[in-house]
């Protein structure tokens, strides 16, 4: 029997878990999504080509191996098939290696409607949701009311579906949201709900599974699986700056839900961090900077979103922040992104404890998002100078070295490795 491996987000989304991912496949025999849906945008590179990808795990571009999307995830119909067409142009055929759990929830068109109803109430404490219906999806799959993968092969899915959407228009007219101006991607809700329907028969294509079973007995005919994370700690529905969160578990937990596999069953936990951090839509972010140094880390960073192109937020790294992700989710090993954003900086930031209201402290406080908190910022010399060609970790320059030994020692996780740009290639792992 194996042990099923984790890697996860340790920030607010974006670390680059898409590409270690891809990195990491040649180890595994199945890569797994277990959480999140279209709201993810996961980035790989290799051959000069980026390609990003929303719903189906990362480990689809290794035709020998199985990926699955688990019971945990949310499946938007029409944005999978875009994602299916994308891969098709690039001459992979998911259908070889791409199963589907049963369980799995659906998105309907009315929940992306519901999603922007509810972030137009909120007003100005909105969350910047994604808008793709997650919110509104896993509040059907919590009520009970949800509809799933294996509901689209039922003679009384038509009815089901119908039943659900009225509900949402309804509570969309209570909200007094303007359904006719409503518009996805240009359509209006019926237009785009035709759309949706027909992509049901690409869904179709697709091997649906009992993937609580298909998975477990992987473990046991010793296959290497390889769960991966969606969005990130900071970002977890309980654990997360809450309400500025998603509405999933994305920690180590969630492989237990969104996979059916028991606690006992996970291996190691790999976690990844960007070099700084950011954040894309509203809440708290104690290190964020709105200054020039701010702005040249979205700049050098290309730090808009892989799925809704925003802006994302830019700050130093936070390590009250991480080592809270690393004690949630048991993170055995750190993988370190992006610190070649930070080669011409003279000094780079690292925040290792919050003030709050002048005391002092480690931890992440229950009034995260209301009372100011203040970064104390340990300063490190930078180390001007470019990463590329480097192939050794060792090889670093010295102050980056120390940098990442920090890293270490402050969450008291060794680092796995580093990655120096968007390249498959340029992952330095560092000898144990
Ligand atoms: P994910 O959601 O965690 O998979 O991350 P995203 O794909 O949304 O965002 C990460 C971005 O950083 C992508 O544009 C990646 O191509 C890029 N990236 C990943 N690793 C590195 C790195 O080490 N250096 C640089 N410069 N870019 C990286
Ligand atoms: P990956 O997997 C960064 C953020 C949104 C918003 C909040 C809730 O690429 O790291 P949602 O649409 O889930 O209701 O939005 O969460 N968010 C992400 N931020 N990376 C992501 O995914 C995200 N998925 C959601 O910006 O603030
Ligand atoms: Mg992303």
């Amino acid at each position: 029997m194996t042990k099923i491996d984790v890697l996860l987000g340790l920030q607010w989304g974006d670390e680059g878990k898409g590409k270690i991912v891809d990195v990491l496949t040649p180890d595994y025999d199945v890569i797994a999504r277990f959480q999140g849906g279209p709201n993810a945008g996961h980035t790989l590179e290799f051959g000069g080509i980026k390609h990003v990808l929303h719903i189906i795990p990362s480990g689809i571009f290794h035709t020998d191996k199985v990926n699955l999307i688990g019971n945990g995830v949310l499946i938007e119909p029409r944005i999978f098939r875009q994602e299916i067409e994308e891969l098709d142009a690039k001459g992979v055929d998911a259908t070889r290696n791409l199963l589907v759990s049963k369980k799995a929830h659906l998105i309907l068109p009315s929940h992306r409607m519901m999603d922007a109803a509810n972030e137009q109430a909120k007003g100005n404490s909105k969350i910047g949701s994604t808008l793709k219906g997650i919110g509104p999806a896993y509040t059907d799959k919590i009520a009970r009311t949800g509809l799933r993968v294996g509901d689209i092969l039922a003679s009384d899915f038509r009815e089901r579906y119908i039943m659900l959407k009225e509900q949402h228009i309804r509570m969309a007219q209570t909200l007094g949201f303007d359904i006719d101006s409503f518009r996805i991607d240009g359509l209006g809700l019926d237009q785009y709900e035709q759309l949706w329907m027909e992509s049901l028969d690409t869904l179709k294509r697709f091997r649906f599974v009992n993937s609580e079973y298909f998975i477990n007995q992987c473990l046991r005919d010793g296959k290497r699986v390889l769960a991966e994370g969606a969005q990130a700690m900071m970002l977890d529905i309980d654990f997360g700056t809450y309400p500025f969160v998603t509405s999933s578990n994305t920690i180590t937990a969630g492989v237990c839900t969104g996979l059916g596999v028991a606690p006992s069953t996970i291996g190691k936990v790999m976690g990844i961090t960007k070099a700084y951090c950011t954040r894309v839509g509203a809440g708290p972010f104690p290190t964020e900077l709105f200054d020039e140094t701010g702005a040249k880390l979205c700049e050098l960073g290309h730090e808009y979103g892989a799925t809704t192109g925003r802006p994302r937020r830019c700050g130093w790294i936070d390590m009250p922040a991480l080592r809270y992700a690393c004690m949630i989710n048991g993170v055995t090993e750190l993988y370190v992104t992006k610190p070649d954003v930070m080669n011409d900086f003279d000094q780079v930031c690292m925040c290792t404890a919050y003030d709050i209201e002048g005391r002092q402290t480690d931890e992440i406080p229950f009034e995260y998002n209301t009372v100011p908190i203040h970064p104390v910022l340990t300063p490190f010399a930078g180390w001007k100078q470019s990463l590329a060609g480097i192939e050794n970790y060792n090889d670093l320059p010295a102050n980056l070295l120390s940098y990442l030994a920090a890293i270490e020692q402050q969450t008291g996780v060794r680092i796995a490795a580093v990655s120096i740009s968007p390249d498959r290639k340029d992952v330095l792992f560092k000898a144990q």
